[in-house]
């Protein structure tokens, strides 16, 4: 029989230890969970408190929520071209495989119960940023992305990839989940060592490269002024050396060129508010010196519009080409000027631009040579009758009438003449008025017709095609403020009279006397039309309205 003592030793024993097992075990169980975390937050070198509640088997982790932005390209040249030696594997820390410039804005907190519940905070950063950074790395923009995420905002599906690797075949920026964005985009993002980045030397987003001519031996006569950029005035001591011979000696001598040889590339980089800078090609990233655009800058009175026809038509040429992320916003006024059909085809035949057979007809045909003839045969008849008369008369009376028919004959004459020159005066007349009235061509035909034109007169190279006679002219335009400022009066005072209803002959004699002038804002007109219809519907257009709408994002 077994006692009392007994009971309690088999039974009560083995289930009060029963009963403490759960909470052995809980604690157990929550102390390895509490140091994985704290081994996976040490990994990632992640400043986070993690809290282990043993009774109810709950870890509370605290990590710091940062805004980010990409370092500085060139101070910081090191880290920006690499990746972080220590990135966070953890969910939401995708961007932590770069080195960024971090700012703590928060702390959060989070409750897991094990560890793969774990998520580091999204960084928050700027889309732009964001974007501009990751193209610059060499990362290529899917259009299909943007216009999904442009068409369909925060209902885009998980994993939709809005940038590819350089080689296209992966993804870099993809659309994640929403967990803890609070309603905000975001993207998760990821870049392997394997792809090859590019470097420092390449063009970085909003630059735009504009090569121009090579130096050229001064043989063809008719620019003696070769172009001569000046470089913007050091200011380093080591640069400031003159040794009285007018030499200037620095460290950059290499690529300020001397008299007949102007810089052949140039980058450009457009900002919000126009042209920042104008760097040559080949820069020493070291030294950095700008060329001088003083030039080129947009006024903030808008007074002179120099820098607003600059900065249009080499965001227009970008745009066509190279560059798929812009700043400057082409005033709506300028683009609705380029898009007007402005130039009778009348008055280009005046210019000698086009042959007459070219336009459809406009001007009144006359038929000089059928009147002539007329006349003539009905002078001949008179003069015949004349002459019939003059030898029924009497000897003496006839001697006279031949004299006298003699002075009318030259009196016609000179009054026939007159007459011719009146006419041809008259004509020339009408003809003008016709020419302002022919039917206005496309800015795009005009410029066609215009570029034959400069290749016929020498101004442009006979193998430069539109796109390349404007890259040429806008890097003229960087070079030379003596052709920038006579192009952008011609362009004024074209739109100008575009403004006012029309070409009048007083605009009409503008162009004749500018006529280059007139032919080279053409081609720069032309190119903003294009970027009009090139950038709708495009990769470009939808980027632009996508950061437009999501300006910041979060990316995890
Ligand atoms: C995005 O996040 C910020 C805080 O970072 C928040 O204020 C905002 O409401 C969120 N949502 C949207 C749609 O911007
Ligand atoms: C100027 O150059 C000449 C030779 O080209 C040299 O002899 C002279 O010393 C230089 N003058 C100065 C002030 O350096
Ligand atoms: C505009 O500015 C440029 C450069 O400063 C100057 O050359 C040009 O004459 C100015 N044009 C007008 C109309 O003031
Ligand atoms: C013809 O023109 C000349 C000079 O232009 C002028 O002297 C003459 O009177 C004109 N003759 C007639 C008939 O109009
Ligand atoms: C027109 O463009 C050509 C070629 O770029 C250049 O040589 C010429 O100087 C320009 N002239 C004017 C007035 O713009």
């Amino acid at each position: 029989m077994a006692s009392g003592p007994d009971i309690i030793t088999y039974i009560g024993v083995p289930l009060a230890v029963l009963g403490v097992a759960p909470i052995i075990y809980n604690t157990i169980s929550t102390i390895a969970t509490v140091m994985k975390v704290k081994r996976m937050l040490r990994r990632g070198r992640l400043a986070g408190i993690t809290r282990g509640d043993v009774i109810n088997h709950v870890i509370e982790v605290e990590l710091p929520r940062y805004t980010i932005a990409p370092l500085h390209r060139e101070e910081h040249y090191k880290e920006y071209w690499g990746l972080c030696d220590y990135p966070s594997k953890i969910p939401g820390g995708s961007w932590t495989i770069f080195n960024w410039k971090c700012h703590k804005i928060g702390l959060k907190t989070q409750r897991i119960d094990y560890t793969d519940q774990l998520r580091q905070p999204q960084a928050e950063i700027g889309f732009e940023e964001l974007i501009s950074f990751l193209l610059d790395l060499g990362a290529i923009p899917s259009a299909n992305g943007f216009r999904m995420l442009r068409g369909s905002g925060l209902w885009v599906p998980i994993g939709t990839p809005l940038l590819l690797s350089p080689d296209g075949h992966e993804t870099v920026l993809t659309i994640a989940p929403l967990d803890d964005s609070d309603g905000n985009l975001s993207l998760a993002v990821k870049w392997s060592t394997n792809w090859g980045m590019r470097d420092q030397s390449s063009l970085p987003p909003y630059w735009v490269l504009i090569k121009g001519l090579p130096a050229q031996p001064s043989a063809d006569g008719d620019n003696p002024e070769t172009i001569v950029p000046k470089p913007v005035e050091e200011t380093t001591e080591e640069s400031a050396k003159t040794d009285g011979n007018d030499t200037l000696v620095t460290k950059t001598a290499k690529y300020i060129p001397t008299i007949e040889e102007a810089i052949p590339a140039i980058r450009c980089q457009i900002g919000i508010n126009g042209l920042i800078a104008a760097i040559p090609d080949d820069f020493d990233p070291q030294l950095f010196d700008q060329l001088s655009i003083g030039h080129l800058e947009i006024d903030d009175m808008n007074t002179n519009t120099t820098g607003i026809w600059f900065a249009s038509a080499i965001t227009a040429f970008g745009t066509s080409s190279q560059t798929i992320l812009w700043n400057y916003k082409i005033p709506s006024d300028i683009l609705g000027f380029a898009k007007k059909d402005s130039i009778p085809c009348g008055i280009l035949v005046l210019l000698g631009v086009v042959g007459e057979s070219a336009t459809p007809e406009w001007a009144t045909q006359y038929d000089d040579d059928g009147e002539k003839r007329e006349e003539q045969r009905k002078k001949l008849k008179e003069q015949s009758r004349a002459m019939m008369k003059e030898n029924q008369l009497p000897p003496d009376q006839k001697a006279a009438a031949i004299r006298e028919r003699q002075l009318k004959s030259h009196d016609d004459w000179v009054e026939s003449l007159n007459t011719t020159r009146r006419r041809d005066a008259q004509r020339v007349e009408t003809r003008m008025v016709e020419a302002v009235q022919s039917p206005k061509w496309d800015n795009k035909l005009v410029a066609e017709h215009n570029l034959a034109w400069l290749k016929k007169e020498g101004h442009v190279e006979e193998s430069h095609d539109l796109k390349r006679a404007v890259e040429v002219l806008l890097w003229r335009m960087v070079n030379d403020p003596k052709i920038t400022g006579d192009l952008v009066t011609l362009l004024d005072s074209w739109k100008a009279f575009v403004d006012s209803g029309g070409i009048r002959r007083v605009d009409y004699q503008i162009l004749k006397e500018n006529q280059v002038a007139f032919a080279n804002a053409s081609l720069l007109v032309t190119i903003i039309e294009d970027s009009v219809s090139a950038a709708l519907g495009s990769l470009a257009m939808d980027l632009q309205e996508c950061i437009r709408v999501w300006r910041k994002v979060r990316l995890g």
